[in-house]
């Protein structure tokens, strides 16, 4: 029994070997570290934007559609610089005008109602659409939007019909890490591929919720995946105790789907 277990082990690593398969290959998300983009200025909004080193031959791009710490939360920014490892151009918006929530949003003198009124569709959109329109300003049509807690409803609202962004100038393609407050409206208005990562414990998007939200893909008619990481909480795959091993898991294995998903499906 031993010496045939060791055989098939034996065979499975020359087979790796021969392939050089990267199985797993996590090298080009950052975690720590400082971030290699900048921010620029274009249509009358800040924009975190970072390159691939193969900038020449970008073809595709990402929309970066962070969660309510916006895009001056270093998290943000590394996760941003590793789609851009992956070959994507990406444009990060900044959602919150230089005045994202507190680190800790339950600091006295932050109203969490108050801020989520004020940033609501009707201010947020516009500033979706001018990230989108400078990525297409620059000739690259193949689009993916990611978002990111408050972000994701906006990476599924950008790859709808519900806003003002005429129909085919949106995104090509959605993924979204834990999104709050996305409506069934907004899920049946997603015009392309959609894919969701969600935690096991968010208490926004709890177990019924998620059953829901995989159900009302499904009718979208489009390319759709919903993946549940167990060990997690709602944010993780931005912020995470990466010296946890399931957190930290889930944390690239979650950008990894979300690379995946725009590597095929845009
Ligand atoms: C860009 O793509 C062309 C054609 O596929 C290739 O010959 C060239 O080496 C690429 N350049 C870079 C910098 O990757
Ligand atoms: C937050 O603001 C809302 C109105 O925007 C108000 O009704 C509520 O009482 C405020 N909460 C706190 C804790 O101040
Ligand atoms: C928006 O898209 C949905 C789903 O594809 C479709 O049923 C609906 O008619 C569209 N609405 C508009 C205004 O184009
Ligand atoms: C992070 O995870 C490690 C390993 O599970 C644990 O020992 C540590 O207490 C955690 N740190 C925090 C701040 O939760």
């Amino acid at each position: 029994m031993l010496p045939s277990f060791l055989t098939i082990l034996g065979v499975a690593a020359t087979t790796v070997l021969a392939h050089n398969c990267p199985v797993a290959d996590t090298s080009i998300v950052a975690h720590l570290g400082t971030p290699t983009g900048k921010i620029e200025a274009h249509n009358g909004y800040n924009m975190y934007i970072t390159k691939p080193e193969m900038e020449m031959n970008t073809t595709k791009a990402v929309l970066y559609l962070t969660d309510v710490f916006g895009i001056q939360l270093t998290q943000n920014k590394l996760l941003a610089d590793s789609f851009a490892r992956a070959g994507f151009l990406v444009v990060a918006p900044d959602l919150f005008n230089g005045t994202p929530a507190p680190g800790d949003i339950n600091v006295p003198g932050f109203n969490t109602t108050t801020f989520l009124n004020t940033h609501g569709p009707k201010q947020t959109d516009p500033i979706v659409a001018a990230g989108i329109a400078y990525i297409r300003s620059l000739g690259i049509t193949k689009i993916g939007a990611t978002g990111y807690c408050y972000g994701g409803r906006y990476a599924f609202r950008a790859g709808g019909n519900l806003t003002s962004i005429p129909t085919g100038q949106g995104v090509n393609a959605v993924f979204a890490a834990h999104p709050s407050m996305l409506t069934d409206e907004e899920i049946k208005a997603i015009q392309g591929p959609a894919s969701v990562a969600a935690a096991e414990t968010d208490a926004m998007m709890p177990a019924a919720r998620r059953t829901e939200i995989t159900s009302l893909l499904q009718g979208t008619g489009k390319e759709y995946s919903f993946a549940v990481y167990g060990g997690t909480s709602h944010g993780f795959g931005v912020r995470v105790n990466v010296t946890d091993p399931r957190q930290k898991f889930a944390k690239e294995e979650a950008f990894l789907q979300a690379a995946r998903w725009f590597t095929v499906w845009l």
